[in-house]
């Protein structure tokens, strides 16, 4: 076994690490302060290749592996969470679907223009009855007479980047012309079309430079050419999207964590109480232990999920329970370890002067979204459980 990363993935951590040090950091507080959307370093992390690292140079993106996604998606959100979370929405959300399910035209079309950075993309599942129980969906999809196009009616919310996608990635459920049901189905659809509307946003304990508001639909025409895969299969395409994207919020877990860990820990190296460096001290020490353990576990855990998608891209095997196991794990690592990395700071942990409390508000986020630990466990649980 060789836990060595290749060339290429060590060239693209050092790449995203520069940008992210250099051009997130200095802006990351102003942008959590403001709530506004970072349009300009967003647009540079596309220019770089960070929008589409694993998507083909053919349809604009960087051509490399899950490995180097990870790497890229740690680095960034070790910066600043809210920028992690839009480069995840635009590789894993919008691109896996476009990517493993998408026609050569519809690559072409919806996913170049985002692998590049000129546009955002959105992915839209949740609805105001149905986070958890996502099946449990009211939007609906209504197939013309002659199969041209489908007239959508939908509501949404919480949908991450809503407020600037260009275009969407939306499940619905789908009928016939008299009305027969036939299972839920994933579009595109294009913000700039007639029926398409923004509705509220929604402000936020944390990641607050990321986008997020609800979108509703009104018989919104979408061409049956902008149907990712069969008509039925739109579960399937949510839950394997999921199953690319919890890897990425592991790495972005851990990217948190990490900078939360390093704050903490030259805090430890120069503050003094009692006389001494507050490093000196077993109590610190110990919290500083377990932090780095519980990191470096997450590490090996988000590792080995993003090479197992590596393979499972190879053999067409699902990757459910790495994912559930790497999000489980690195998310809740996260959370505790920005908990602790505030107290070591003290009062200063709990001020705006420094980003020890943007990175304990940032945590919570990777507990709930792209699927909550309660859904982790029962995901881990029921593949454990059943009788194979
Ligand atoms: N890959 C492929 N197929 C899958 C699958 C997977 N990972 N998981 C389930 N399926 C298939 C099943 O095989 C089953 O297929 P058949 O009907 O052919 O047998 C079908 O889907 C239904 O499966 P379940 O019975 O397991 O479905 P369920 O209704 O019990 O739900 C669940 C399962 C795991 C709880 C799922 O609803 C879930 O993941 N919920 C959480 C939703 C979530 O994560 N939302 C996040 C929204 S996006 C977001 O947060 C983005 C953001 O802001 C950045």
């Amino acid at each position: 076994m060789d836990f060595a990363l290749t060339e290429d993935q060590e060239m693209i951590q050092a790449a995203a690490q520069e940008f992210a040090q250099n051009e997130i950091v200095p802006v990351a507080a102003q942008f959590d302060e403001s709530g506004e959307f970072p349009t300009d370093t967003i647009r540079a992390a596309g220019e770089l290749g960070f929008m589409g690292v694993e998507v083909p140079e053919a349809y604009g993106g960087s051509g490399l592996d899950t490995i180097c996604y990870v790497l890229v998606m740690m680095e960034i959100s070790a910066a600043d969470a809210a920028h992690g979370t839009i480069v995840s929405v635009n590789n894993s959300l919008y691109g896996v679907p476009l990517l493993e399910f998408g026609s050569e035209a519809q690559k072409l079309e919806f996913l170049k223009p985002v692998a590049t950075g000129e546009v955002n993309g959105a992915y839209a599942l949740t609805e105001p009855q149905s986070g958890s129980d996502a099946r449990n969906m009211r939007s609906r999809a209504r197939r013309s007479a002659d199969g041209g196009h489908y007239v959508i009616n939908a509501k949404k919310s919480w949908i991450t980047s809503g407020p600037v996608a260009r275009y969407v990635i939306l499940f619905a459920q789908t009928e016939d012309a008299d009305g027969n049901d036939l299972g839920i189905s994933a579009f595109v659809v294009d913000a700039e079309a007639q029926g398409f509307h923004r509705g509220k946003h929604e402000p936020k304990l944390g990641i607050r430079a990321s986008a997020t508001c609800e979108i509703e639909l009104t018989d919104y025409v979408c061409p049956a050419g902008n149907r990712i895969g069969d008509e039925g299969e739109g579960f399937k395409i949510a839950m394997t999207v999921l199953d690319s994207g919890r890897i990425g919020i592991a790495a972005q877990a851990l990217g948190i964590a990490q900078a939360a860990y390093t704050a903490a820990l030259d805090y430890s190296r120069e503050r003094k109480a009692f006389g001494d460096l507050i490093g000196n001290f077993q109590t610190i020490q110990n919290k500083l232990a377990d932090m780095k353990t519980r990191i470096e576990a997450s590490r090996l855990l988000v590792l080995q999920a993003a090479w197992s998608k590596e393979r499972s891209k190879r053999t067409g095997s699902r990757n459910t329970l790495n994912a559930s196991i790497a999000k489980l794990y690195a998310s809740e690592t996260c959370m505790w370890v920005a908990h602790q990395a505030v107290q070591i700071h003290g009062g200063m942990g709990y001020s705006k002067e420094l980003p020890v409390e943007r990175y304990f508000r940032d945590a919570k986020i990777t507990e709930i979204y792209e699927g909550t630990s309660e859904i982790q466990r029962m995901v881990i649980g029921r593949l454990e459980t059943d009788l194979r």
